[in-house]
């Protein structure tokens, strides 16, 4: 059983912990597309576990991991977070591959991430993480990016060289700090042995597992509203975390993906720029952002929080073809007297639009349109059966089905692992 898991709103949905959920019963968890921009949170236990790079599987003895071709890897902070598993106690040996066709994330490009960023008008500001995702996928679709496969070259360090002095030109024409080739060498030069034993051909390394009847779970980061063709362009990361991605950043076949499951927070939250058309700014907001301790895993910056948004839910149903619902964090709702479920955008005019308008402007001149339901204001987080749940989640879950499409297949009221409540899946 080939799976794919994708984020349905604007990241920070809690997929992190269903990947874990679902790593289980999978032989191999493969990331296939961003970098160190993501923060999957795992609680085992009463230790908790942030990764960024890694996939979450390494959490779990004698599964594999994969870093397709479609992710961008920052050979830094690979290194930092291998050590820090291993620290934890979990053994990576023979069982971490990084593709020898990703690309990966260097210096400048961190650098040339905030220098422009920096440059950004207030209004074309994206809020990036500051990691070097954009100029990397710019170097790789620009074809002048740096793949893995490169260290294994005699001139690795020469094109090193070469590309801090290019990318200087870029810097000092931004108001930037330039970077000093020879200390870029200096620090390069030990990334070579350190890689080495990971970097392998991983599309034969998944077909082989795949002709032996594993089972792959594909672990997106990000989400569908942040994805390059489908989100809410230009703020958005640079890849596509969307289902699609997924065959393309590993070398699988579509043919080969059994089920694609989506993961959807109960209420919404981004982080970043641009539009939002359920954000509140208002104590509900306040209480959304408190309750669900709603601040970023990898910058740490507090999310913008409000209520579902059932037209980006069912716009991401479509473009990924989401199977099953990975539905996250109910027990942030207990609270609410009432909860409330967007299932339109209304213009001045009247007009209400049902899907997700490609033209940004548009959102300024409308209004969300909000079914409200009664809230359940009991505590769900010790709840261990659906049937147990209070009559109003139960109507609140209902109805996003209905609006949405798709299956419950699981559902998340807490966030340590006992609290995952697995329906039909
Ligand atoms: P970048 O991916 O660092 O270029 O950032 C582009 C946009 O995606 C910004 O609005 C980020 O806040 C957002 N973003 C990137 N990674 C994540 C994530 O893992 N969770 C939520 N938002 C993210």
């Amino acid at each position: 059983m080939n799976t794919v898991l994708v984020g349905a709103q604007w990241g920070d949905e809690g997929k992190g912990k269903v990947i874990d959920f679902l790593t289980e019963e999978a032989d191999v968890v493969v990331r296939f597309q961003g970098g160190s921009n993501a923060g999957h949170t795992v609680v085992v236990g009463d230790r908790k576990y942030v990764l960024h790079l890694v996939p979450s599987g390494i959490l779990h003895d004698a599964k594999h991991c994969v870093i397709g071709n479609g992710v961008v890897m920052d050979p830094f902070d690979l290194m930092r977070e291998l050590e820090q598993v291993e620290s934890w106690g979990f053994d990576l040996k023979g069982r971490f591959h990084i593709s020898e066709r990703c690309h990966m994330v260097m210096q400048w490009h961190r650098a040339l991430d905030k220098a422009e960023e920096a440059a950004r008008a207030e209004d074309r500001k994206i809020g990036t993480t500051g990691r070097g995702i954009g100029p990397a996928y710019a170097a790789k679709v620009g074809r002048y990016g740096m793949r893995v496969g490169d260290i294994l070259k005699s001139d690795f360090l020469e094109i090193v060289r070469a590309q801090v002095i290019e990318a200087n030109r870029a810097l000092r024409a931004l108001g930037a700090l330039e970077l000093d080739p020879d200390e870029m060498v200096r620090l390069y030069t030990p990334m070579v042995p350190a890689l080495m034993p990971y970097v392998t051909d991983t599309i034969q390394f998944l077909h082989d597992k795949l002709d032996k009847g594993a089972s792959l779970l594909f672990e997106g980061a990000q989400a569908t509203m942040l994805d390059i063709d489908f989100g809410t362009y230009p703020f958005v990361t640079s890849s596509n975390p969307t289902a699609g991605g997924a065959c393309t950043g590993s070398g699988v076949s579509p043919r080969a993906i059994d089920r694609i499951i989506g993961v959807l927070k109960l209420y919404t939250t981004r982080v970043g720029e641009g539009p939002f058309p359920t954000e509140l700014n208002d104590e509900d907001g306040e209480m959304l952002r408190q309750r669900g301790g709603e601040f970023g895993a990898t910058t740490g910056r507090p999310r913008r929080c409000g209520w579902f948004d059932a037209v980006i839910a069912r716009y991401a149903q479509r473009v990924n073809g989401i199977d099953y619902w990975a539905m996250t964090k109910l027990d942030v709702l207990d609270t609410f007297p009432v909860v409330k479920i967007c299932t339109g955008y209304r213009r001045k005019d009247g007009f209400v639009y049902t899907t997700f308008p490609a033209d940004l402007d548009i959102l300024k001149w409308c209004e969300p349109v909000y079914e409200e339901m009664p809230g359940w204001q009991s505590t769900t987080s010790h709840i261990t059966k659906y049937e147990d749940l209070p009559a109003n989640a139960k109507a609140y879950i209902n109805r996003i089905l209905e609006l949405v499409g798709g299956k419950l297949g699981v559902l998340s009221v807490g966030p340590a692992r006992e609290t995952t409540l697995r329906i039909n899946i």
